[in-house]
């Protein structure tokens, strides 16, 4: 899928600019344009434009999204009781923790953006990272945007409805898709303005949780405990119910690895990195108990697991229709925020893939002046809008959860077996060993446990969707055909969306 681009050279004097031109100059410093100079290959790049703020804002930003408030009754449901949930969600957070320590061994061992993808091409060869990009790019993270902005406007949808019937879906299903378009718009026009966005979000929605969490004490201190004092009665036993709450409490964690898919836009990346992750993880998971001990001082579990908006339940019983609006608002940033960084990363990774070869040329070239992965968005954006369409939510999370934690425990692997084929290779981080295998071990249970327990089609389908990756991974990646017409349809896009190629980062 490769051949020569348009340079952007071309694309600039197509348009009469220079490469010092007034649109670059607005957006900053061009590493690659200073000076007005072209960058070595005529070629531009990503920049470090991500600080340590923007790095834990994107951790902890996207992390806190629709979860924490759309899976407490999914994991009540399927535990049976309270003190078995919330074991379940401080169990989440201690195995995204310990897999993300692992991710910050890799991230600063092999420093390119894309995550997995990367990981899995140093580790493994070129077939298990394209089939990784191939189901994440058409699959995965379309499904998480699709499903934080069907999240989104069902919450705004509710402020608006002033009936206590459902919302119509098609209502829900539009602004959905126009949350997808507006916050692709965002993305594609400015590195800047996506992490500002990411950074004001995360610290809205942070206060917002931290009300919940004081209204729960409050509650807590008047004596309503009884809820909690339930504790363990009712408890399942079944292990595929276990593993299948995991997945509720998985989707609420899942974004713990998103500083590694911009490795290469971090700034010092090997202090960065690790920070990043060390107050950004921990600060998550403690939220989270908090926020679902509050929830449970003003309502008891059944009329939690009757709620499909449990927040809202809390901030009625709290503070009367007032609580309830600044809930849904608090729900609304919340989604937004972990969809911008979301688009962010998906973005990030389809670039990467497609600069190894992985995906058509075109979609790892960046916007000439905005310095943004333009294509890559955009892409990721069409299939998130065909994604609104079935709109079920939950069914949508299982299906994510099963297919993300392969990849997670792939590379769990991909980090053991380079302890051995790379040895000498430097690791500035290095976690002890039994870590990646306590993780590998878990991810493989929650990969099976559903399979046996209580088999559904949809893990045959994602299991069948992997393999079918392989018929294009041959024709066009390992022989490396050419799809007919695709040169003179780069050259399209490319003066479409002022599009030129990058070059590779330094190693
Ligand atoms: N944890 C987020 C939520 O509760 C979803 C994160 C989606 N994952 C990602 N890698 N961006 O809504």
């Amino acid at each position: 899928w490769r051949h020569d681009g348009v340079r952007q050279g071309d694309i600039l004097r197509s348009r009469g600019q220079s490469l010092s031109g007034p649109e670059g100059q607005a957006e900053g410093k061009c590493a690659n344009l200073e000076g007005g100079k072209p960058a070595p290959n005529d070629a531009v790049n990503l920049e470090r434009r991500v600080g340590l703020f923007s790095g834990v804002a994107l951790i902890v930003g996207t992390m806190i999204g629709s979860g924490i408030f759309v899976s407490p009754k999914g994991l009540l449901e399927r535990t049976g009781s309270v003190g078995l949930s919330l074991i379940i969600w401080a169990l989440c957070g201690v195995l995204s923790l310990l897999g993300a320590l692992c991710y910050v061994e890799l991230g600063c061992m092999i420093p390119s953006s894309g995550a997995e993808h990367t990981y899995f091409m140093t580790a493994f060869g070129h077939l298990p990272a394209f089939l990784f990009a191939w189901v994440s790019i058409i699959i995965l993270k379309p499904a998480m945007l699709a499903i934080i902005c069907l999240s989104f406007s069902r919450y705004l949808v509710e402020v608006f409805s002033s009936q206590p019937c459902e919302p119509p879906i098609l209502g829900i299903q539009l602004l959905g898709a126009l949350t997808i378009v507006l916050i692709t718009f965002i993305n594609s026009y400015s590195v800047t303005l996506a992490t500002k966005v990411q950074n004001i979000f995360t610290a809205a929605k942070l206060l917002a949780i931290l009300i919940i969490i004081i209204g729960g004490i409050v509650k807590m201190a008047q004596g309503y405990t009884d809820h909690l004092a339930t504790g363990f009665e009712g408890s399942t036993d079944s292990f595929g119910d276990i593993a299948t709450a995991f997945y509720s409490g998985l989707w609420a964690y899942d974004g713990w690895n998103n500083l590694n898919y911009v490795t290469e836009e971090l700034k010092k990346p090997y202090t960065n990195l690790p920070r990043a992750i060390i107050i950004g993880l921990p600060l998550v998971t403690v939220c989270y108990l908090l926020v679902n001990i509050s929830y449970l001082t003003v309502m008891s579990p059944d009329e939690l697991l009757a709620s499909e908006t449990v927040a809202v339940l809390f901030g009625g019983r709290l503070f009367g229709i007032t609580g309830q609006v600044i809930m849904i608002l608090t729900v609304v940033m919340s989604t937004f925020g972990s969809a911008n960084g979301s688009c962010f990363t998906s973005g990030r990774l389809c670039f990467v893939a497609a600069r190894e070869g992985h995906m058509v040329d075109v979609l790892s070239y960046v916007h000439t002046t905005k310095l943004t992965p333009s294509p890559a968005l955009i892409f990721n954006a069409i299939i998130a809008l065909v994604m609104v369409i079935p709109s079920d939510i939950g069914s949508l999370i299982d299906f994510f959860s099963f297919t993300a934690w392969i990849f997670y425990g792939g590379a769990m692997l991909a980090l053991i077996v380079m302890r051995f084929t790379m040895k000498d290779k430097e690791r500035p981080y290095k976690v002890p060993i039994v870590i990646p295998i306590i993780v590998l071990l878990i991810s493989l249970y929650l990969v099976i446990g559903p399979i046996v327990d209580s088999p559904q089609i949809e893990y045959l389908y994602a299991t069948l969707f992997i393999v079918a990756g392989l018929i294009f991974y041959f024709p066009f990646v390992y022989y490396g055909k050419s799809i007919p017409g695709m040169p003179r349809m780069t050259k399209f896009f490319q003066y479409l969306l002022q599009v030129v190629p990058t070059n590779m980062p330094d190693a």
